[in-house]
């Protein structure tokens, strides 16, 4: 693997604060160790329709700060089969490309272990989500911003939930992880989380419908996870309207705005260790692993256990939110 002289790099899935501290990461890793750069746009689209260009540490410039990501991304069908996988192995061999960098989540890095397996192709992943649904790494890029941007909505609905005495229910993104919604409740003061990880488990509006929403309050807000598993704000909602009718519940579903902006110091510091650790691990001869870091450590995960293990959510977590609303 030594004998590594051009990688490719892109961003795929859902965008995600820190992707531009990723890119300009792996970049300037890559060059420093006298590797060329290859920038490839729209994901594993651009690997199919040969939207490549190379990069030079300019080209990455002035990105750390930005969200969004200047590769373009997407979440790209054609990928998903042989034909189109077979046309994105023929790009990378027209342009030279001897391994690449996959910045994204859960679906870019299935992406990632299907085709390194399919052609014997290095690859390696950097985790870039808002979800944070990545077994193997603490924290996935964007996080972190996102669960800030949460909270800077939440505070501002509270201020309009405790002067109308209203229920709200807000729905915040995780594509049924409950990662944003349980910190988010947290550090916001909301008074539950409803959450996929245990909505099998029980009827956590049920429950909290049981023990009265507002023992010692006029005004109360729940954070729900978008997932088919929690039904979603909306339904939620609803329930209660039909239930309760005398309680005044509005929802709010805070969407987009949650993976954008600029990413924090957190997930800038993150990108920068993940993106220069992925060119080490090329020049080392790792493959088909994703870069992790767990208890402050840089780990190597496989592929095949950061997408498959469910990564569990700190059930203590549930219970500290649980004491501090009462
Ligand atoms: O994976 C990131 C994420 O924002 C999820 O939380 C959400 O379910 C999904 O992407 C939304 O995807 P899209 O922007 O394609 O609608």
């Amino acid at each position: 693997m030594g004998s590594i002289k051009c990688i490719g790099i892109l961003t795929s899935g859902g965008d995600a604060p820190g992707m531009n501290a990723a890119v300009r990461a792996v970049t300037r890793a890559a060059i420093y160790n006298g590797l060329e750069v290859k920038a490839i746009y729209r994901g594993y689209k651009g690997l199919i329709t040969d939207e490549i260009e190379t990069f030079h540490t300019q080209n990455v410039s002035n990105i750390i700060q930005q969200g969004g990501t200047i590769l373009k991304t997407a979440r790209c069908k054609e990928f998903m089969t042989p034909e189109g996988r077979q046309l994105a192995y023929e790009t990378l061999q027209k342009h030279g490309i001897e391994a690449l960098v996959c910045i994204g989540g859960d679906g870019t890095l299935t992406g990632a272990r299907i085709f390194a397996s399919e052609f014997n192709f290095p690859i390696v992943g950097i985790p870039g989500t808002i979800d944070n649904d990545l077994f193997g790494t603490d924290n996935t890029i964007g996080y972190d911003t996102a669960l800030n941007t949460i909270m800077e909505a939440v505070d501002k609905i509270r201020d309009t939930a405790t002067s109308h005495e209203r229920l709200f229910f807000i729905e915040v993104m995780g594509r049924d992880a409950g990662f944003l919604a349980l910190n988010g409740a947290i550090a916001t003061g909301c008074e539950a989380a409803i959450i996929p990880e245990i909505a099998t488990e029980n009827d956590q509006l049920g429950e909290l419908i049981k023990n009265g929403f507002r023992k010692s309050k006029n005004s109360s807000i729940v954070l729900v996870a978008e997932s088919p598993l929690t039904g979603g704000a909306m339904a939620l909602a609803e329930r209660v309207k039909n239930e309760y009718p005398q309680y005044d519940v509005r929802v709010t579903i805070l969407g987009h705005i949650q993976r954008g902006g600029s990413p924090s110091a957190i997930d800038r510091i993150l990108a920068s260790r993940m993106g220069a650790a992925s060119i080490d691990a090329l020049l080392e001869g790792q493959r088909n692993v994703m870069i992790g870091i767990q208890n402050d450590e840089l780990v190597y995960v496989p592929f095949s256990k950061a997408i498959k293990n469910d990564k569990p959510i700190n059930r203590e977590l549930l219970n500290t939110l649980r004491i501090l609303s009462i």
